[in-house]
């Protein structure tokens, strides 16, 4: 290794460490590393902003103390626990994930058994291990990808992979927990989005065009038609019929309608 980029990398660790001793956040799922906790955080904040998950997590692991308590669980019940965070899915999936986890016997120790369980992706299995068992792993958020592209250690452009590469070079061993903790708030109280004017790399699609809107349209429009065809469907609800297909399958993937001969309807 290059004795100059080596210096570079501890020089950068050590900024945001001194930054970070003076600026942390105390925050809930900081205070343990239990990783059925660490799982819920991680899935809440995946969508949702940290203050206004904050209340959510506390009532839910108040609720839901261990993960054997959240699997016996009705579903209802998670759901209202769930309410106020958005994409009611997400519950599902954590739900889900903590059947099959309790089936397994122990918890997943790699991103790759963790990205198997629905709702967990890179980014969420990763931090996971991070924070629960202070893995020396890099994981990419859009916070992260912010703070590499503005202290130029990675281009505006630069894809996942080379992200993870390059975050991967500047972990420092051991400390894995403490680092990502301060490149978060780094990242969200000193590199903002205003500050640095680096905008997330996914922009989400326009929302009157998302397929996220059109799956809102067409529940919708069953809450007034019982059953109706394709057809019907992409004309009262104005789909692309290109993306007709995808969108009518995802809704019935997730349960949100079925599909009988060559009709439609809620479940
Ligand atoms: N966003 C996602 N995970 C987080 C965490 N563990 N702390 C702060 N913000 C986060």
């Amino acid at each position: 290794m290059n004795a100059v980029k080596k210096n570079k990398e501890q020089k950068f660790q050590k900024k945001v460490f001194n930054w970070w001793k003076e600026n942390k956040r105390d925050l809930p799922w900081r205070k343990t590393i239990n990783p059925y906790y660490i799982m819920i955080a991680e899935i809440m904040l995946q969508q949702t902003q940290v203050n206004r998950t904050i209340e959510k997590y506390n009532e839910f692991i108040e609720r839901f103390p261990t993960i054997e308590s959240l699997v016996e669980a009705e579903i209802v019940e998670v759901l209202r626990y769930w309410s106020g965070l958005g994409y009611n899915r997400r519950a599902l999936w954590l739900h889900n994930a903590a059947k099959q986890i309790i089936e397994k016997g122990s918890f997943p120790k790699t991103p790759e058994e963790l990205v198997k369980l629905k709702g967990i992706g890179s980014y969420t299995s990763r931090s996971i291990l991070i924070f629960a068992f202070n893995e020396d792993l890099a994981t990419i958020d859009t916070n992260i990808r912010r703070i590499l592209v503005a202290e130029k250690f990675a281009e505006e452009n630069a894809p996942e992979k080379e992200l993870l590469k390059i975050a991967s070079k500047l972990l420092p061993v051991g400390r894995s927990r403490d680092w990502h903790n301060a490149l978060m708030d780094y990242g969200s109280l000193e590199l903002t989005a205003a500050k640095t004017g680096i905008k997330p790399i996914s922009k989400q699609p326009k929302y009157k065009s998302s397929k996220r809107f059109y799956r809102g349209v067409i529940v919708k429009f069953f809450t007034r038609k019982e059953t109706a065809d394709a057809i019907e469907i992409a004309e009262n609800c104005e789909i692309p019929i290109e993306q007709l297909d995808e969108i009518l399958q995802s809704l019935q993937k997730d349960g949100l309608i079925k599909k009988d001969d060559n009709n439609y309807s809620l479940p």
